[in-house]
């Protein structure tokens, strides 16, 4: 295959991250072209041409559909506000790029359906930014499930944490603004949602709570202004083949950092897993003497496929970046027509169904079927 030419959209938190993984996939991976850094897109011309240098693109512009009608781009990754994805990425495909678009895919259902039909008209491969799926240790997770390690899972607990809202003190930005989604739900849950689905399925019906921690915030310019969504919601889950689910996000959460905390329950043992503590999990089998009974914790290593790539020594720990230059190895592997590990357009609609359906059953109070 021929040299993939990038072009990238917004340069923040996770632009820095997707640029970082079209740098460093061929060092990390080996066997794919080196991609080319070819447009770099920011709000303004300064930054643009700033960025441009720092992470190594060959040309900058402030009008982000530029990049996207440029010949010599064939991907374009979409990392600006959620506001935005919808109609960057469906200009994108309709000018025969591929699409790595940063989750969640639109605040509106229809907005995110638009983005799949478009997908599905340029037959190009578009796939969502759910890096969380791509860490070895959940690969190794859903092996041991598979092969039954711990019996029939019948109960899952998850949450997802963070405490960059945590103060009341904190201007408000766009993550508050309705037009971005629901807040916890959309910003959070999501991550979550991807990683039961690649373990288990998508979720069959749901039940949800919303909280607003804070009523209002401050502005930069002066004044105070409403927040409009909710920072933190609770879900109770059905998952398919009865599995029963808790899944709690909140946004302002003192003194979490980065946590996805698993719990998984089965027939014969237990799994459990965080977000913050990457590079380890801890198993319990039921099988064992009662007097050895109890949880191992099982650090990263080489075994850990594709731990090796990265690091050939057990125990040192891959990164969050890390796991966005996988996605980027699985992102080339699709493009090449080879089986991959991502969340295409079609899943991460799906995704996006069971969290208008946790909205829905919040403002109905009550249970909420997803088809
Ligand atoms: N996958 C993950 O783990 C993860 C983590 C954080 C954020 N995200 C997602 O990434 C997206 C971006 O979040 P972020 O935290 O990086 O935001 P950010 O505010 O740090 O960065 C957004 C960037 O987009 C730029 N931008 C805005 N409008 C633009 C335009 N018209 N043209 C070009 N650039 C423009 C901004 O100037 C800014 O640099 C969101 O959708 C968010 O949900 C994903």
């Amino acid at each position: 295959m021929a040299p993939l030419g990038i072009g990238l959209i917004g340069t923040g938190y996770m632009g820095k991250c997707h640029a970082l993984a079209w740098n460093a996939v061929k060092t990390v991976f080996g066997d794919v072209e080196r991609p080319r850094l070819v447009h770099l897109a920011e709000a303004n011309d300064d930054l643009a041409h700033a960025r441009a240098v720092e992470f190594g693109f060959e040309k900058a512009t402030a009008d982000w559909r530029a990049l996207v009608a440029d010949p010599e781009v064939d991907v374009v990754s979409v990392t600006t506000p959620n506001q935005f994805h919808a109609e960057m990425a469906i200009a994108a495909l309709e000018a025969g790029k591929h699409v790595w678009c940063e989750k969640p895919m639109a605040p509106a259902y229809a907005d995110a359906e638009r983005m799949l039909k478009a997908a599905k008209a340029a037959n190009k491969v578009a796939i969502l930014g759910y890096n969380y799926i791509q860490n070895p240790i959940i690969r190794h997770i859903k092996t041991l499930i598979s092969e039954g390690a711990i019996g029939v899972v019948n109960h899952i607990r998850v949450e997802m944490d963070e405490d960059f809202m945590a103060d009341p003190d904190t201007f408000f930005y766009w993550k508050s603004e309705l037009s971005a989604g629901y807040g916890a739900l959309d910003d959070f849950a999501v991550h979550p949602l991807s990683l039961l689905w690649y373990l288990f399925g998508h979720a069959e019906a749901v039940i949800a709570d919303m909280a607003k921690p804070y009523a209002d915030r401050p502005l930069k310019e002066g004044g105070r202004r409403p927040v409009e969504n909710h920072d933190a919601a609770n879900v109770l889950m059905r998952l398919g083949g009865g599995i029963s689910a808790v899944l709690m996000a909140n946004r302002a959460a003192w003194g979490r950092k980065g946590r996805i905390a698993l719990q998984l329950y089965g027939s014969s043992g237990s799994i459990t897993f965080d977000q913050e503590r990457m590079n380890e999990f801890e198993l319990y089998q039921a099988d064992r003497r009662t007097t050895e009974q109890g949880f191992r914790k099982i650090l990263a290593a080489p075994a850990h496929r594709p731990y090796d790539r990265f690091i050939p020594a057990p125990g040192h720990g891959l990164g969050f970046n890390d796991l966005k230059i996988i996605e980027c190895r699985e992102l080339i592997r699709a493009i090449s027509g080879e089986p991959s590990s991502i969340v295409t357009f079609e899943d991460g609609l799906r995704i996006e169904k069971s969290v208008h359906a946790m909205a829905q059953s919040y403002h109905q109070r009550r249970w909420i079927e997803i088809a």
